[in-house]
């Protein structure tokens, strides 16, 4: 029987990569967005191409009826709804907690009323905090930098208490720096793959927080949509209730990362391999290095993710290059 997927947070970068695939594999999807980050063009080519399969319910996490509303009839929650960015949670710790944290209560209560099949959420690499530990494995875990990083970790507390309290299935997926198509360049806080980018088209130079040999694993959206899928469809008791790093695992430095983008973007227009680097002060609330051990997902989920770094980054670079 077709199953339903409530994805909340689908008009952003990694939930609309969500939506697609599940409509292209014939599930039937409902995304609740309040357009904070995310962008209806990122919505359109889906409403028009599913019109009986796909449904848009423009609300907000923090009402609880617009939880309500969402999860009416839904087998499966990918709770991608909130707000992301370390630099904005410092700037308003109270906005990023309301949404993060109030709104993820209200949707993990709305599903248990509504008696979903399994509750999959975004969580954060940021919740290894200042641990030094490398690579980082799911139960060792340091103290949490930024508000940000806080409303991640409690959102874990609450889905491992609902768990045990209700019996609910949940799933936490700790995303490690995501990148790829319809991330968003644009903003104060865009991430750093699509701000460079944008930069370097624009022949402008590129702005190195310190001195570019921090390192982060960073992760292809599509296998970030592997994972999603592995967590609403595994049938491994053992596989549920549990937190799952969700990365490539491999680290790239900032210098390689700038590399890399000169190199992939100098193919469409040359003059962008001259272009210098510039060097700034470390950013507050950064970890130096960030490297995921992914052996859980491997063996409890059967995690094998196709994309490589370099692989993804090829696909994101033309994507780019054509849509903006
Ligand atoms: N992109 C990454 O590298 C990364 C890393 C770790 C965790 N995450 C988490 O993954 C999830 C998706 O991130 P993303 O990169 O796609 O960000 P995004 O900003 O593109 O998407 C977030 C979506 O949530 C929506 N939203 C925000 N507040 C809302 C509210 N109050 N009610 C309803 N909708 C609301 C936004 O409009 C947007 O469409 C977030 O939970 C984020 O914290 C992302």
């Amino acid at each position: 029987m077709t199953k339903k997927v409530l994805v909340t947070g689908g008009a952003g970068f990694i939930g609309s990569n969500l939506c697609q695939h599940l409509l292209e594999n014939e599930y039937h999807v409902v995304c609740l967005d309040n357009f904070a980050t995310g962008k209806i063009e990122n919505l359109l080519p889906l409403v028009e191409k599913y019109p009986t399969t796909f449904q848009l319910i423009v609300g907000d996490i923090r009402n609880f009826e617009d939880c309500q509303k969402a999860v009416e009839g839904v087998d499966y929650v990918m709770h991608e709804a909130a707000l992301g960015s370390v630099p904005r949670s410092i700037k308003d710790p109270i906005t990023t907690n309301d949404v993060n944290i109030g709104g993820f209560l209200n949707m993990l209560t709305a599903a248990r009323d509504a008696k979903v099949k399994r509750f999959v959420y975004a969580a954060s690499s940021s919740t290894y905090g200042d641990s030094k530990s490398l690579p980082k494995v799911e139960d060792v875990i340091g103290r949490p930098l930024s508000p940000y990083a806080i409303t991640k970790y409690v959102d874990e507390l609450y889905a491992d208490v609902f768990a045990r309290t209700y019996g609910m299935e949940t799933i936490g997926l700790r995303y490690f720096n995501v990148f790829g198509r319809r991330q968003d360049p644009f903003g104060a806080y865009a991430a750093v793959i699509p701000l460079f980018v944008k930069k370097l088209m624009a022949h402008e130079s590129p702005l190195i927080n310190g001195d570019g040999e921090y390192s982060r694993d960073f992760t292809y959206i599509d296998n970030v949509v592997q994972m999603n899928m592995l967590a609403i469809t595994t049938k491994n008791p053992e596989a549920v209730n549990q937190v799952y790093n969700t990365a490539f695992g491999e680290r790239t430095t900032l210098n390689q990362l700038v590399g890399y983008l000169k190199e992939g973007l100098a193919e469409f227009d040359p003059k962008i391999g001259e272009i210098e680097i510039l060097h700034g002060p470390n950013r507050v609330g950064d970890i130096p290095h960030s490297l995921a051990c992914i052996d859980k997902a491997k063996n409890l989920l059967g995690y094998q993710p196709k994309y490589s770094m370099k692989d993804g980054l090829k696909e994101a670079v033309k994507w780019y290059w054509e849509n903006i």
